[in-house]
């Protein structure tokens, strides 16, 4: 069977029905057409089809090829196709968009709302990158779209953000929001296994791309703190203004000298409103044990949001996986099918957005021999402005290499860049240095 292509741009479907008589007709009973049949899609159906949900009917299932996916579970009367028009043309109620990305998902959804139907997608770049202009298109068609599952995959901040904590003011995030970097690093902190080795196991079992940049670098993880960004805080910042900093040269010795000051490693996203500021960053960092998002293993998500009224609230869960984020899916069908109001949307506003979270750094250095001395580390840590508070103890498995650790005073992530790339130019110094902040309690 040809790969599908996308068809023309339909700017008004041949015979849309009345919004209101569509509204009816889904209450009714919803038909849903799938579109991507990879892990959620394949989970989303599977939820559908083991026990039926009363009003929301699987109707169709879009797949490139889509012969090789068929499934013995799967209703005959589920029809299967590679050509969207198909789809575009059928009385589907909702599209489920899965097949992640920004082309060709983006036309897709756009192309499923001029036809008349609701969206629900778990695909967070797409709604970072264009989820504003998604969400009027969908206003302008009296349609809906749904994304609950983007960010933290079966965890429901989104909709927490939107109407359990609707009523208050929310000035700040932190939270681990990739399920790729908590695998690698729970993994490096559990077995002592280095970098390379836990991502190669990792992406053995599954867990993570064969090109897991996005993840690692960051990329991920700021798309979903784009997407809290707006619903929570009302800040309309884009993925890429996002400071990024990659989990990539952490070493298994970094989470001895973590532990050493009460602490793990975990990526952690952090956004902030500080006046006409938001600060936005996602980076590996020092997080203390008495923080709930120390406790994430595997492919947990947490994330810490805070109040002006309400003060601090935590959600935790299985932020990624076939099953916890269809479960996210299937919760978006189901308030489609319940016609369930949100609350309405406020205004967003613009912020300047800057990474410049005041900080303490953990430093650790790897000198070419122990006979180099810390003072030259600690002299240029000073002359760029940053001031040590301690040098940590060798941790025991470290005896025979040269590394020396200090954590430092708070500073300017500006200055520490600096003095990061200063250092790395000494004659004595032997890699990038290691430089991690750490997540005030
Ligand atoms: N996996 C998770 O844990 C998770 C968690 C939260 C959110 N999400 C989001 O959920 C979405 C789906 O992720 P996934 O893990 O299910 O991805 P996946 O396993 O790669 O599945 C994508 C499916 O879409 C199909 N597809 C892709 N491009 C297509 C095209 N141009 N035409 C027709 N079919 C196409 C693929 O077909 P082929 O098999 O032919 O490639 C595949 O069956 C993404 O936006 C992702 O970010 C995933």
């Amino acid at each position: 069977m040809a790969v599908s292509t996308i068809s023309p741009r339909v700017e008004e479907p041949a015979k849309r029905p009345p919004v209101n008589s569509r509204r009816q007709a889904m209450a009714a009973g919803c038909k849903v057409a799938i579109l991507g049949f990879g892990t959620v899609g394949k989970a989303v159906a599977q939820v559908l089809c083991n026990a039926p949900i009363p009003g929301i009917r699987l109707a169709f299932v879009f797949n490139r090829n889509f012969e090789r996916k068929r499934v013995s579970w799967v209703p005959e009367d589920v029809e299967w196709t590679d050509d969207l028009r198909q789809v575009l043309a059928s009385d589907a109620d909702v599209v489920v968009e899965l097949a992640g990305g920004i082309e060709p998902a983006k036309e897709w959804v756009e192309q499923a709302l001029l036809a008349g139907k609701s969206v629900v997608t778990a695909n967070k770049h797409l709604m970072a990158v264009h989820g504003l202009e998604l969400l009027q298109l969908a206003r302008h068609t009296g349609q809906r779209i749904l994304y609950g599952a983007s960010v933290a995959g079966g965890v429901p901040v989104l909709n927490a953000l939107e109407q359990g904590l609707a009523g208050d003011r929310l000035v700040k995030f932190a939270g681990v929001l990739n399920g790729t970097c908590n695998y690698i690093l729970s993994n490096m902190e559990s077995h002592g296994t280095p970098f390379a080795a836990a991502l190669a196991k990792v992406q053995k079992l599954g867990f993570a791309e064969a090109d897991p940049s996005d993840d690692v670098n960051g990329v991920d993880a700021s798309c979903k703190l784009a997407i809290l960004a707006r619903v929570g805080l009302q800040a309309d910042i884009q993925p890429e203004s996002v400071y990024r900093q990659s989990i990539r040269g952490i070493d298994p010795i970094d989470f001895e000298y973590a532990h050493q000051l009460g602490c793990t490693i975990r990526q952690v996203s952090m956004a902030e409103i500080k006046g006409k500021t938001l600060r936005a960053a996602v980076q590996p960092m020092l997080v203390p044990f008495s923080s709930a998002l120390s406790r994430t293993k595997d492919n947990q998500n947490a994330l810490i949001v805070t109040g002006e009224h309400g003060g601090e609230t935590v959600f935790s869960g299985r932020g990624a996986g076939g099953g916890p984020t269809a479960v996210a899916v299937v919760s978006d069908l189901l308030a489609l099918a319940q016609n369930s109001q949100l609350t309405p949307a406020r205004p967003l506003h613009s912020y300047r957005v800057s990474g410049n979270f005041s900080l303490r750094y953990l430093v650790r250095v790897r000198l070419r021999n122990q006979s180099d001395s810390i003072s030259t580390i600690k002299q240029e840590l000073s002359r760029n402005g940053v001031e040590i508070g301690s040098v940590l103890r060798k941790p025991k498995r470290s005896k025979g290499n040269s590394d020396v650790a200090v954590l430092t005073k708070a500073c300017r992530p500006a200055d520490m860049v600096t003095a990061i790339r200063d250092m790395r130019q000494l004659p004595g110094v032997r890699q990038a240095p290691v430089y991690l902040p750490i997540l005030p309690n």
